[in-house]
């Protein structure tokens, strides 16, 4: 399985934050944003990843991550949007990186302390979207369960004003090859983007979207109050005993 990360946008709600560089290069606690996607995908065992990014700022990916070794990736990619065109255009841009293969695709704002290395592992076909409990859902993707049987979706609705549960789909996502497919069929929404909710809602209407509750902490980082709830959290963990993610990488590669 391919490891893809979306990292464009001009992230302008974090703005003036953003004036000087990339969202996703801003600190979440000890360590760039970016890295914490990045050890998601390399703890459960994704080492191809392609980084999509944009904007001004991109060029200083190269100086933060340069070849990824120093993470635990073993070849490492990047792909430049030329607008904010969406998360389904974004991830469009990586087909050919993908070659056929399964990808699993994280947002560069998310950051999670969940092992994910059963689902990749245990993934067959279709897709399989991760939930997250949340005190805010109406800002995220939002599932609608069938009153009748709660363990199916009918529909995700984007940033509905009444969500249906507590429920967030999180930006952390595995989907087979079919995925480039349903994108080349995609309008734009209203607000002028390939919405990643309309790629979800195809794999639904084929009867082959599964879902599950992401075990452990979630949360992204693209506003003021969601940064700095990371931030907290990680510092937390990390007085904990939680690792950065280069140091850990550093040591099982030497070891
Ligand atoms: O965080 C999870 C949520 O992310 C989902 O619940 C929503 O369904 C999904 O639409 C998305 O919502 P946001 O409004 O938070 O997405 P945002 O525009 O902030 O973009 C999140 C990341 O996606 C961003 O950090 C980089 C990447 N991205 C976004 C856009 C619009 C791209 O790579 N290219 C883009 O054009």
């Amino acid at each position: 399985m391919k490891g893809i990360i979306l990292a464009g946008g001009l992230g302008s709600r974090l703005y003036p934050l953003t004036f000087a560089t990339n969202k996703h290069l801003l600190p979440i606690y000890d360590q760039p944003m970016i890295y914490y996607p990045i050890a998601t995908l390399v703890n459960a065992g994704i080492d191809h990843i392609m980084i999509v990014t944009g904007g001004p700022h991109a060029g200083h990916f190269l100086r933060v991550l340069r070849n990824g070794k120093h993470l635990g990736i073993r070849h490492l990619e990047y792909a430049y949007q030329e607008n904010e065109g969406g998360i389904a255009e974004a991830l469009s841009l990586c087909q050919e990186f993908a070659g056929g293969d399964d990808v699993c695709v994280i947002l560069g704002d998310n950051t999670t302390d969940a092992d994910i290395r059963d689902d990749v592992e245990g993934f067959t076909d279709g897709a399989l979207l991760f939930l997250a409990s949340v005190s805010d859902p109406e800002r995220f993707g939002c599932p609608v369960f069938d009153p009748g049987d709660s363990s199916r979706i009918l529909e995700i609705e984007e940033k509905p004003d009444n969500p249906q549960s507590p429920y967030a789909v999180t930006g952390l996502y595995i989907y087979d090859n079919r995925v480039f497919d349903y994108i080349s069929r995609l309008a734009p929404s209203d607000r002028g983007e390939l919405e990643i909710t309309d790629v979800n809602n195809w794999y639904i209407r084929d009867d082959s979207l599964r879902w599950t509750v992401l075990d452990g902490y979630w949360s992204d980082a693209g506003t003021f109050e969601s940064l700095y709830r990371a931030g907290r959290f990680w510092a937390e963990r990390r007085a904990a005993g939680v690792e950065r993610a280069d140091t850990y990488s550093a040591t099982a590669q030497s070891g």
